[in-house]
């Protein structure tokens, strides 16, 4: 026999730069919101041995940037929310920030895809809008500094959240928020789809489970419901609440006239812990949902959803680390496959290669159903900042109703004296009265909930009852 002919050489290589650019290798979200995590180089070992193929930061950390230098991980990074309008403004702007944060790394830093801002089209804050008009306008920037570069194998996009859409459910009736629809869906997805690049979406199964949190909708959240659910319009039939999620994407998108534009997750995961009245968030579950994941994911032939089926979508897991400095509820610094001091919190093989059952048992799920009981909002841990604790002391105390009356001398809750102890009354007492209206037991990380009544004699500690 010969050598192949010329062709096979040529197919052979089409199939390698294709595959190449839209692999299906699992990706992981590397945030560093946390004061106590290993270093970037650490990280990246990490992320190495973990076989993950893609690692996407938030933003352009310059020492990750060159530690990623010579790996194999292809790598997305951000422009941040705040660099847009500018960059919008400009070309040299555009031209100069891809002089900085690409081109300086780039190609031995295998940088694959730009994502300009991080969910901008969410309302975080009153002032947002402001940037949606220039989102679409700072992609284009961004794109022509690459081609002027000669850069063709890095996509732009952009990563959105599910509060873009007006409707969800059914997934055909999946449908953008009127608010944005005309004036930035319309533009960006003519972007990504003359650009061919991809529609960058974080969903997380787990918010709208929650939400509502049945035993059957659990099952279905989890890539495991033994009874499928069909679309009333379209007739597909699905057996995940993700794949439900992505092709509302998908639906929303044809509704515009797009239905060729490839879809990519840059963000989903289940958390590992949470405050008390989160339910469903434990290990048990994000180990499942995280494997269960990988498994579709990295399936080949590639599962793709029901409205798209056969095709591969991209994916990052949030995230590689619980980050204990953001904010928010106790499920935002759980989103983590490892601790932060680099061991896992329950095991998960990114290449889906490990049959499930390989893997040990996990602790049962304790908190798959609501809690009901009285909780209450004490100091988070004996390794706090005692400054820190006594300003939060002096805040709580500050606000509400006599708030801390009985911490005063003479009264039932100052023995004994000490700032753990007034902290956790003054943390219950403020909780207790703001809850409702929306206050958390946060207290910048200082505060954690617990049903563990810490009353003592006639001092009574005040609760919320869930
Ligand atoms: C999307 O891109 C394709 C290929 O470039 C083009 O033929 C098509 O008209 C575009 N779709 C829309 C709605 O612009
Ligand atoms: C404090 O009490 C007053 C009068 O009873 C009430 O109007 C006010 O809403 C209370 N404030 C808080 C924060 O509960």
């Amino acid at each position: 026999m010969g050598p192949p002919p010329l062709f096979f050489y040529c197919f052979s290589l089409f199939v390698l730069l294709t595959s190449a650019e839209i692999s299906n290798k699992i990706g992981i979200n590397y945030g560093q919101l946390g004061n106590n995590l290993p270093s970037p180089y650490d990280s990246i070992q990490l992320i190495r041995s973990m076989k993950a193929g893609r690692v996407k930061i938030y933003g352009t950390n310059p020492e990750i940037l060159k530690l990623l230098s010579g790996t194999k991980l292809q790598v997305s990074i951000m422009v941040p929310n705040n660099e847009i309008i500018n960059i919008a403004s400009q070309q040299t702007i555009a031209d100069q920030w891809v002089q900085n944060n690409v081109l300086a790394y780039y190609p031995q830093t295998m940088i694959r895809i730009i994502l300009v801002g991080n969910e901008v089209l969410s309302y975080s804050s009153p002032s947002d809008n402001e940037i949606w008009q220039h989102l679409v306008p700072a992609m284009r920037r961004i794109k022509t500094s690459l081609r002027a570069q000669n850069i063709r194998n890095i996509k732009v996009g952009t990563p959105l959240a599910m509060d873009i859409f007006q409707t969800t459910f059914p997934p055909s009736s999946g449908i953008f928020r009127s608010d944005i629809s005309d004036s930035v869906m319309i533009p960006l997805l003519q972007f990504l789809n003359k650009t061919s690049s991809f529609f960058f979406i974080d969903v997380y199964p787990y918010f709208p489970w929650s939400a509502n949190p049945t035993k059957t909708g659990l099952d279905y959240a989890l890539f495991r419901a033994t009874s499928d659910y069909i679309d009333p319009v379209s007739g597909l039939i699905y057996t995940n609440m993700l794949d439900q999620m992505l092709d509302s994407v998908v639906f929303a998108m044809g509704r515009l006239g797009f239905s060729n534009i490839r879809i990519a997750i840059s963000e989903t995961g289940w958390p590992s812990a949470g405050d008390v009245d989160e339910v469903g968030a434990n290990a048990y579950n994000a180990a499942t949902y995280n494997r269960n994941l990988i498994k579709r994911m990295t399936a080949k032939p590639a599962l793709g959803t029901p409205a798209r089926p056969g095709s591969i979508i991209p994916t990052f897991i949030f995230s590689l680390y619980d980050e204990n400095q953001k904010t928010g509820r106790g499920t935002e610094r759980h989103w983590g496959l490892l601790h932060p001091n680099g061991r896992p919190i329950y095991d998960v093989d990114m290449t889906g290669k490990r049959p499930l059952s390989d893997y040990k048992p996990l602790p049962a799920a304790h908190n798959n159903e609501p809690y009901k009981g009285n909780v209450w909002c004490v100091v988070a841990s004996n390794e706090v900042d005692l400054m820190e604790l006594s300003r939060a002391l002096t805040y709580a105390c500050g606000v509400g109703n006599e708030t801390c009356t009985a911490l005063t001398p003479g009264r039932e809750c100052y023995e004994p004296v000490s700032v753990f102890r007034h902290a956790s009354f003054a943390f219950s007492s403020y909780w207790s009265q703001f809850q409702s209206k929306g206050g958390s037991c946060y207290f910048n990380g200082l505060a954690q909930q617990t049903t563990i009544n810490p009353s003592r004699g006639l001092c009574k500690f005040p609760s919320v009852a869930l």
